[in-house]
C-alpha cells in the first residue's frame, strides 16, 4: 500500500454504554488537538473510528457491516481504525476478516492513536491492545466538550466476573481514577459549560481514593467535593453493583441536595439460582433490602435495573421470579436483553442454552411488565413542579427537551437555551416522556 495523505478529517461511531460516548469524546478531542476536525454529517471523512461495543452478539456483527459500508462508490476505503471492547476481544479477527482496516485499537490504549495513525499512513496494519492501567488519562489532552450535561469516567473495569460478562475481559480489572484528577477534570467541564455531570465507571460504586487532605474517601466522599463547585447543579453516577454499595452512598442521596433522584442497580434476574449461576452474589432479597433502603433514605428516588431473559438453564418458574422482582421493585426505567453468549465467558459453555422463541417470548412479557411500570412512574409525576435541565430543541419553533430530577424527557415550550435550569410543571405521561410547561 502506497503512503497515504495526512488525514484532515475523522468522524468517530461510538457504540453501546455510555463509556464508549466518553471514550469516543476524549478520541474527538485527541485528534482535534492534532489538527483534524470533525467530518461535517453526510461527506467523508478521512479518518473513521468504530468505536465498537462486545456486549452482545448484534453489536459485533454491525461493526463488520459497518466496515463494509465506509468502502466510497470510487471504491476507496477512508483510514479505518476499530477501537472500543470488539477491537479489544477480536483484535485479531478483524485485522484478519477486514482488510481495510488499518488500525485495531483497546479501550485503555487509545491516548496512542497519533503514533498509529502515522504508521498505518505509511503502510503498516497497527494493533494496539495493551491495557496500561490508568495511562491514557495522563496523556489525552484537557477537556473541551460543550455540553450541559457531561460524562466523567471515574472508575473503569470490573473484577466481578458475572459468568455471562465479557467486561472484566475487555476492560480489565477495577481500577480508580485519583481524586485530583477527578476534580480538574470536572472544573474543566464546568468551565466549558456542564451543568450537570454523571460519574462512570464499570462499577462506579467501587470507587475509592484519597481526598485532599489524604483521608480514604469513596464515591460518596467524590460527589460531596464536586456538589462544591458552584456552578455544577447536578450529579449523577452510573452503573453500580449491589455489593459494593456503602452505608454513606446511602445516605449521600438523603444529605447532597445535588446528587439526583435516580439509582440505576442491575438486578439482572430475581431468581437466586439463576443469580448463583451468574455470580452475581447477591440474592433477590438482599437486593431488594438494598433497594428499601435507598428508598428510605430518599422516598421519590427513580429506581432503574438491567434484566437478562433466558440465561442458561432458565426455567419458567425461575423467570417468573424475575417478573416478581419487577412487580416488588416498580422500576422506573429499565434495560432488558436476551442471553447472547459471549466467547470466552463461562456461561458460553453452560449446558441447557435457552432456545431462541423462548427467549422471545420472555423477553417480551419481562418488556410489557417494564413498560407499565415506567408509565405508571411517569403517570405519578404529574402535577409535580420541578426543575428541568435544557439539553436540546424539539422540532416544533420554541419547543424544548429538559430532563427532570428522576432522568424524565420533559417536553416545554416557551423562552429557553440549552443549559438552563427551567421550572415546569408535569402535564401528561407517556411511556417514554412527559409533557411540562413552565411556571
Ligand atoms: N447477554 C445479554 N445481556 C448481557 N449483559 C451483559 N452481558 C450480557 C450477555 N452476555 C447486559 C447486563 C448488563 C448490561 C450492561 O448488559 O444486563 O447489566
Ligand atoms: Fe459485567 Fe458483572 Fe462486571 Fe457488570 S458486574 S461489568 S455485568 S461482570
Amino acid at each position: 500500500m502506497k503512503s497515504l495523505s495526512e488525514p484532515k478529517s475523522y468522524r468517530i461511531k461510538s457504540f453501546g454504554c455510555q463509556m464508549n460516548v466518553y471514550d469516543g469524546e476524549r478520541m474527538a478531542e485527541l485528534l482535534g488537538a492534532q489538527g483534524m476536525s470533525a467530518a461535517p454529517e453526510g461527506e467523508d471523512a478521512d479518518l473513521v473510528v468504530l468505536n465498537t461495543c462486545h456486549i452482545r452478539e448484534k453489536a459485533a456483527e454491525k461493526v463488520y457491516s459497518d466496515i463494509g459500508r465506509l468502502r466510497r462508490d470510487d471504491g476507496s476505503a477512508p483510514l479505518i481504525a476499530v477501537a472500543g471492547c470488539v477491537a479489544q476481544a477480536e483484535g485479531e479477527e478483524i485485522m484478519a476478516r477486514s482488510p481495510d482496516v488499518r488500525m485495531v485499537v483497546g479501550p485503555q490504549a487509545y491516548h496512542r492513536l497519533p503514533a498509529m495513525i502515522e504508521k498505518a499512513r505509511a503502510g503498516e496494519r497497527v494493533t494496539d491492545t495493551d491495557m496500561p492501567a490508568n495511562a491514557k488519562f495522563g496523556v489525552l489532552p484537557t477537556r473541551t466538550k460543550r455540553a450541559p450535561s457531561a460524562f466523567l469516567t471515574v472508575q473503569e473495569g470490573c473484577d466481578k466476573f458475572c459468568t455471562y460478562c465479557v467486561v472484566p475481559y475487555t476492560r480489565g480489572a477495577e481500577i480508580s481514577r485519583p481524586f485530583a484528577d477527578l476534580v480538574e477534570e470536572a472544573q474543566k467541564l464546568v468551565d466549558a459549560g456542564a451543568r450537570e455531570i454523571t460519574l462512570l465507571g464499570q462499577n462506579v460504586n467501587a470507587w475509592d481514593g484519597e481526598d485532599d487532605k489524604g483521608r480514604a474517601i469513596g464515591l460518596d466522599g467524590l460527589i460531596r467535593a464536586l456538589a462544591a463547585m458552584p456552578d455544577l447543579k447536578r450529579i449523577r453516577y452510573t452503573t453500580s453493583h449491589p455489593n459494593d454499595m456503602s452505608d454513606a452512598l446511602i445516605a449521600a442521596h438523603g444529605e447532597v441536595g445535588k446528587l439526583m433522584p435516580y439509582l440505576h442497580l442491575p438486578v439482572q434476574s430475581g431468581n437466586n439460582r439463576v443469580l448463583q449461576a451468574m455470580n452475581r452474589s447477591h440474592s433477590a432479597e438482599s437486593y431488594i433490602a438494598l433497594i428499601e433502603r435507598f428508598r428510605a433514605a430518599r422516598p421519590d428516588i427513580a429506581i432503574s435495573g438491567d434484566f437478562i431473559v433466558g440465561f442458561p438453564g432458565e426455567t419458567d418458574a425461575e423467570f417468573e421470579d424475575t417478573l416478581k422482582m419487577v412487580d416488588t421493585i416498580r422500576y422506573a426505567a429499565a434495560f432488558s436483553f436476551k442471553y447472547s453468549p459471549r466467547p470466552g465467558t463461562p456461561a458460553a459453555t453452560m449446558a441447557d442454552q435457552i432456545a431462541k422463541e423462548v427467549m422471545d417470548e420472555r423477553l417480551q412479557r419481562l418488556q410489557a411488565a417494564l413498560q407499565r411500570d415506567s408509565l405508571s412512574f411517569n403517570q405519578a409525576s404529574v402535577g409535580r413542579t420541578c426543575e428541568v435541565l435544557v439539553e436540546r430543541k424539539g422540532r416544533k419553533p420554541g419547543q424544548w427537551l429538559g430532563k427532570t430530577p428522576w432522568l424524565q424527557s420533559a417536553w416545554f415550550e416557551g423562552d429557553a437555551a440549552i443549559g438552563d435550569l427551567v421550572q415546569v410543571e408535569l402535564l401528561a405521561a407517556g411511556p417514554n416522556s412527559l409533557e411540562a410547561r413552565v411556571v
